[in-house]
């Protein structure tokens, strides 16, 4: 890998630091913001990557389960992306061209809509937002409030929608809203089917309808308090919020319920889509067809791209109702397309089903091992291990309570192992599994054998000081663990799994 052994630059890292990384850690906890989420838990440096695998300035490897949150739909500098981006740069194509037409952003489109429900793909439209799931979130808010002439909004108990103004507003988790002060008191908070902490303590397909009941009861009721809603916004498996899937029978619940009222149904799909669920999109699995899909991470390639997409019915707003400087990134364009295609050529999305279907199986093997593993769930490789407090009581459904420093310690054990895993949920207490969709059989099994290891290791370690279940971040990436490089990760040459990078 020639051309990415350049990466590092020396100019802009001492030499004296650079080999081991220590002192590009400590300049950044110095000079970067308090509100630093994944480098806190993570003291890596990354210098190089390819596929799964990234390299550490100290020369370690690890296998990255994290993928850019979900971007990297094919990994670090896969060979088609590169491939795209410099065919863009040889061209001298321009760059940068606000909402201009140009034969990548039209390639880009039509493979974008080639992906859709035909619904969408024949009688849609796209509008390409800022570079930010949140910017795609936003518009999809204003685009059903444009259109339907109301303020409100219905969004979910666990939702994660970004961290702007109106997609904060939709997000469930209340440390991250309280930072801007005051609830939109335009959203209606309603439940999610949580199974394992079912709101209605009932869980099941009981649990799920009960969620669907009462959100056609305060829909209906003309002393319930809400007025009709612009739009209503949902994922399919929720991610921040701890990799909750949604029963497929409460989806098409919600889309019965939005239609018959009028209201239009957004799915929010910025980290579900192109593939990662064992479908191209998530909505697919339950056959419902939304009215707006948000879309961004992957579509990019691992490149900032975002843009909804939405029955043309919705196209009421007018020129410049939406804008935004950043809506034009050529290469990420190049890079989406290489990616949407090479996903759906290579049925990257059954292979997401078939393998994540295994590693959920052998996840649960292990839950029957450790009683801290409260909970494995997930669609394709967008998998959930819930840890719990063995040690505390549990709640009258029999769950038991989060395990936040179990869970970082879980991390923490996971990194000196050479593998990179993600927090989430609920106290930052389900480790999260979101490798490419390109990850081989052995680097499953390398992953699950890292993972099996760092848990019994974690659960020893923590089992005399308890777990406790307050802390955590409450942010996305936020274990809230200590900053510091060690020595973690797997020495250059030792790994079998991990690629050359
Ligand atoms: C479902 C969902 N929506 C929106 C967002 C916000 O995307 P971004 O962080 O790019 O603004 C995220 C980010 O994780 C997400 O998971």
């Amino acid at each position: 890998m020639a051309a990415i052994s350049s990466v590092p630059d020396r100019l802009t890292a001492p030499a004296d630091d650079f080999v081991a990384g220590e002192g590009i850690l400590r300049r950044q906890s110095l000079r970067e913001s308090a509100a630093r989420t994944y480098a806190r838990s993570l003291p890596v440096v990354p210098v190089r990557a390819r596929g799964m695998t990234v390299e550490g300035a100290d020369g370690r490897r690890y296998l990255d389960c994290l993928s850019g949150a979900g971007t990297l739909a094919l990994g670090h500098n896969h060979p088609v992306v590169l491939e795209a981006i410099r065919a863009v740069l040889d061209s001298e194509a321009p760059l940068h061209v606000l909402d201009l037409a140009t034969p990548v952003k039209d390639a880009f489109t039509t493979a974008l809509f080639e992906t859709l429900p035909p619904e969408l793909a024949d009688h849609g439209r796209v509008q390409f937002c800022g570079p930010a799931g949140t910017d795609a979130v936003e518009a999809a808010i204003k685009l059903v409030r444009n259109a339907t002439g109301r303020g409100g909004l219905l969004a979910f108990t666990g939702a994660y929608h970004g961290m702007t103004a109106a997609a904060l507003a939709a997000t469930g988790d209340t440390a991250a809203r309280a930072t801007v002060g005051e609830a939109d008191a335009r959203v209606t908070r309603l439940p999610y089917p949580y199974d394992y902490r079912c709101p209605f303590g009932t869980g099941g397909d009981r649990g799920a309808e009960l969620s669907a009941r009462w959100t056609a009861s305060v829909l209906d009721d003309p002393k319930g308090g809400v007025q009709p809603p612009a739009g209503m916004l949902l994922e399919v498996v929720q991610g921040e919020g701890g990799v909750i899937p949604a029963p497929e029978a409460w989806l098409r619940r919600m889309r019965e319920i939005t239609t018959r009222r009028g209201i239009p149904l957004i799915v929010d799909e910025v980290q579900t889509g192109v593939g990662r669920t064992g479908t191209f999109w998530a909505v697919e699995q339950s056959g419902i067809v939304p009215d707006v899909m948000v879309l961004s991470k992957a579509i990019g390639g691992s490149l900032p791209l975002a843009v909804i997409v939405y029955r043309e019915e919705l196209d009421t707003w007018r020129p410049g109702a939406h804008a935004g400087t950043f809506r034009g990134n050529q290469l990420a364009m190049a890079a989406g397309t290489a990616t949407l295609r090479y996903v759906r050529e290579h049925g990257l999305d059954l292979r997401a089903a078939a393998l994540g279907a295994r590693m959920l199986a052998r996840l649960r093997g292990l839950a029957a091992h450790h009683r801290c593993i409260g909970d494995v769930r997930g669609r394709g490789l967008m998998i959930g291990v819930e840890l719990v407090d063995t040690e505390a009581e549990p709640d009258d459904y029999g769950s038991l309570p989060a395990a936040p420093r179990l869970a970082a310690a879980v991390q923490q054990e996971a990194l000196s192992r050479g593998l990179i895993i993600e927090l989430g949920g609920r106290h930052s207490s389900v480790v999260r599994l979101l490798p490419p969709l390109t990850i081989t059989d052995e680097q499953a099994e390398a992953v699950l054998d890292r993972l099996a290891d760092s848990i019994a290791a974690a659960e020893r370690a923590t089992t005399t000081g308890g777990s406790g279940t307050t802390g955590g971040s409450g942010v996305p990436g936020g274990s809230g663990a200590p900053v510091g490089p060690g020595a973690s990760g797997v020495p250059a040459g030792s790994g079998a799994v991990e690629e050359r990078a």
